[in-house]
């Protein structure tokens, strides 16, 4: 198991990596003074079909917890008010109180909702975050980050509430459906290129083993990951700054979700294609060397990252836009200087940014 010490003033906590470790939950808890209950919050595909959430609540009621299980749908739409109300309804009915402690297992969503929950019930309790997507274990169970969505919009609502602990096992990652863990790896190849040439390297390298999901070679890229985005975290703690630099591959990205039709392409799949945009602006500007790109390419495709189809440029173009508007006026975008380098620069000259669409979907 690999521990990652996570530094923010007051709020110092772990990220533990490894495998089998969601039936030590109880003893992994041990030590953080949360108190005897709990609410665990869950999928019931995860209670059921995969029996995680009966090994975690074992081993806490095995160390001498109360544990309320209580599940919500799988789903984007999870990520709701609504669902937030009937969380803290249920959550309060089954006698929750200040004292209390809420766990999240499950991907994403599960982690944002339940983390929002935690933030706002009884004005705020402890939060302990047990992911079991591969985006969740290196993306979104870092940072703090916590919200639902809106009709209006995506995360428009939420919080900052850092966890006291946050344990990924590897093993859980056996069971996640093929398209949703190579969309994490794109999070994954994301982290590589805005800060760590060797990361990238070692997942050309064991590419075989990843895909098959080892849990050696799991544990080593996860906690990787984390420990880049912890550091980014512990220097822009609100994004107020260098955090911008974990959106690469994101404003394109979004807008290619947003033209597609959210679901059609993955999260990831759609990031792989910023990247490439990204890329290819960055060697348009002479800032990247073409043979980084070509090597991004290669691995992204070797993950099965590259899109089968895309939105037209133009239609990409308006998202962009539009985006822009809604942002601060100014189309901001993180190029790379090269694999493990990466920075913010305006893009103001939208024949560029055309032809770097034009040029990604040839
Ligand atoms: N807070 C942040 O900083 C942050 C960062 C990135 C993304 N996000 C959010 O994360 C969400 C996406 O998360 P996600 O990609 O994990 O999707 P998700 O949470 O929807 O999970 C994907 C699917 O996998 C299933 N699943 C989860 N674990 C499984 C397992 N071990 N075995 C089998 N099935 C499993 C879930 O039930 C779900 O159906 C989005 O809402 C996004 O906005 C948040
Ligand atoms: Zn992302």
């Amino acid at each position: 198991m690999k521990t990652l010490r996570v530094n923010l003033q007051g709020r110092a906590y772990d990220i533990l990596v490894g495998p089998d470790l969601l039936r030590r939950t109880g003893e992994l808890i041990r030590g953080l003074d949360i108190g005897r209950r709990l609410g665990l919050v869950t999928h019931p595909a995860l209670v059921e079909a995969h029996g995680y959430a009966s090994l975690v609540v074992s081993s806490l009621r095995e160390a001498g917890h109360e544990v309320s299980l209580v599940t919500v749908p799988p789903g984007e739409e999870s990520k709701s008010l609504a669902q937030a109300a009937c969380l803290c309804r249920e959550l309060v009915r089954v006698g929750l109180d200040r004292g209390s402690a809420l766990l999240a297992l499950g991907g994403g969503v599960i982690g944002d909702l339940t983390g929002f929950v935690a933030a706002t019930l009884f004005r705020g309790i402890a939060f302990v975050n047990l992911p079991t997507t591969l985006l969740a274990q290196v993306d979104s169970s870092v940072g703090g980050k916590t919200g639902v969505n809106l009709p209006e919009g995506k995360n428009l609502v939420g919080t900052f509430h850092q966890p006291r602990l946050v344990v990924a096992d590897v093993l859980a990652l056996r069971t996640l459906p093929a398209r949703e863990f190579r969309s994490g790896l794109a999070e994954v190849v994301k982290h590589a290129m805005i800060a760590d040439a060797e990361l990238f390297r070692t997942l050309e390298e064991d590419a075989d083993q990843i895909l098959a999901r080892e849990p050696s070679a799991l544990q080593a890229i996860i906690a990787r990951n984390c420990a880049i985005k912890t550091k980014v975290v512990e220097a822009d703690e609100r994004e107020a700054g260098v955090r911008a630099i974990l959106n690469f591959g994101h404003t394109v990205g979004h807008a290619v979700e947003a033209a597609s039709g959210y679901g059609r392409v993955t999260h990831g799949e759609a990031v792989a294609f910023g990247m490439l945009v990204a890329a290819s602006l960055s060697v348009r500007r002479g800032l990247c060397p073409p043979a980084d790109a070509k090597r991004l390419e290669a691995l992204l495709r070797r993950f099965e990252l590259l899109p089968a189809a895309c939105p037209e440029p133009e239609l990409l173009e308006t998202y962009i836009i539009r985006d822009k508007k809604v942002r601060d006026g100014v189309l901001q975008f993180v190029l790379t200087l090269g694999i493990g380098n990466v920075t913010l620069a305006p893009v103001s000259d939208r024949k560029d940014l055309r032809e770097a669409l034009h040029g990604v979907q040839a």
